[in-house]
């Protein structure tokens, strides 16, 4: 029997009593299953997983991303993605170390975006004694149903556009503006045209219906969010503003301090997360791993 303690005021929970190395009978995958969806971030701690065992259980919820950039998976596993800061012999970034400079759901971008991503932390950069570089989380479950009842006819029938293209421009150009200013950062590697254009916009509504709870969520986010979609710029823009602040307020976050052998898994669909950058040049180390889920309704691909 796995043991579910609650983190956050909305969501976010601890799971104990599960040894995830080991293959699950399906009445503790259930259990296991049930607990993630219900409380849309959960962290296993002091779990011991090989990268093939990390897949092994992820993959019992779906089919797992490759992601689109291969510089960053790990050699032999290409279902896992590198985060980190860390440099091979070559001087090279082993990984993305930037990834979740901006509030985002991870592939959000994509005609099937992420259902859910699991991250395993295997170094831990510690300073006086408390570990560094939290990642925080944010219910857009929680945040929606806390809408007035006129904003959330308004957003009903509403799309926004999400743009991989846009956000690695962005992502791309704040590490310059890093560079520039005298912030050391691993260099991320310039997005090549193959793979801005390996990756079409879509138009996604604003409020998504969740394909395993049912409940209702905002799905934008300021990372991979260019515009609203159909609407003059200025406003759109001053509606996502309002979105992305009204996302972000305390009562809705859980933050996570992070220590080696925790895996944490998140629902892409529900929350959004952002990483925070306090640790360099200390090592970090994580691996992730992330599930596809289904094409949104009433999404369109633009390109
Ligand atoms: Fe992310």
């Amino acid at each position: 029997m796995i043991q579910v303690t609650r983190l956050g005021r909305h969501f976010a929970a601890r799971i104990t009593g599960v040894d995830l190395s080991k293959p699950l009978d399906d009445d503790t995958f259930e259990q296991v299953r049930k607990a993630f969806f219900d409380n849309e971030v959960v962290v296993f701690p002091g779990q011991k997983l090989t990268p093939a065992q990390q897949i092994a259980f992820t993959q019992r919820f779906g089919t797992l991303e490759h992601h689109v950039r291969k510089e960053a998976q790990l050699a032999d596993h290409p279902e896992i993605f590198i985060l980190s800061n860390k440099l091979n012999a070559n001087g090279k970034a082993i990984g993305a170390q930037d990834a979740g400079r901006f509030w985002h759901s991870d592939l959000s971008y994509k005609t099937q975006p992420s259902l859910l991503s699991a991250l395993y932390a295997v170094e831990i950069p510690v300073k006086d004694g408390k570990p560094l570089g939290d990642t925080h989380f944010a219910s857009t479950t929680a945040a929606y149903a806390a809408l007035p009842e006129a904003m959330k006819q308004k957003l009903a029938s509403l799309k926004n556009i999400h743009s991989y293209r846009d956000y690695r421009l962005k992502n791309y150009a704040a590490q310059q503006e890093d560079e520039r200013r005298g912030i050391r950062t691993v260099q991320e590697h310039a997005p090549t045209p193959e793979q801005l254009a390996s990756v079409p916009d879509m138009a996604t509504p604003v409020v998504r219906v969740h394909p395993v709870t049912g409940r209702k969520g905002l799905f934008v986010n300021e990372g991979h969010t260019s515009h609203m979609y159909g609407m003059p710029e200025a406003e759109g823009d001053a509606l996502l503003r309002q979105l992305y602040d009204h996302i972000i307020q305390p009562e809705f976050i859980y933050s996570h301090h992070w220590a080696p052998g925790d895996l944490l898994m998140w629902d892409n669909v529900a929350v959004q997360h952002k990483a925070t950058f306090d640790y360099d040049p200390l090592p970090r180390l994580l691996y992730r791993t992330t599930v596809r889920g289904p094409a949104v309704a009433d999404s369109m691909v633009l390109q």
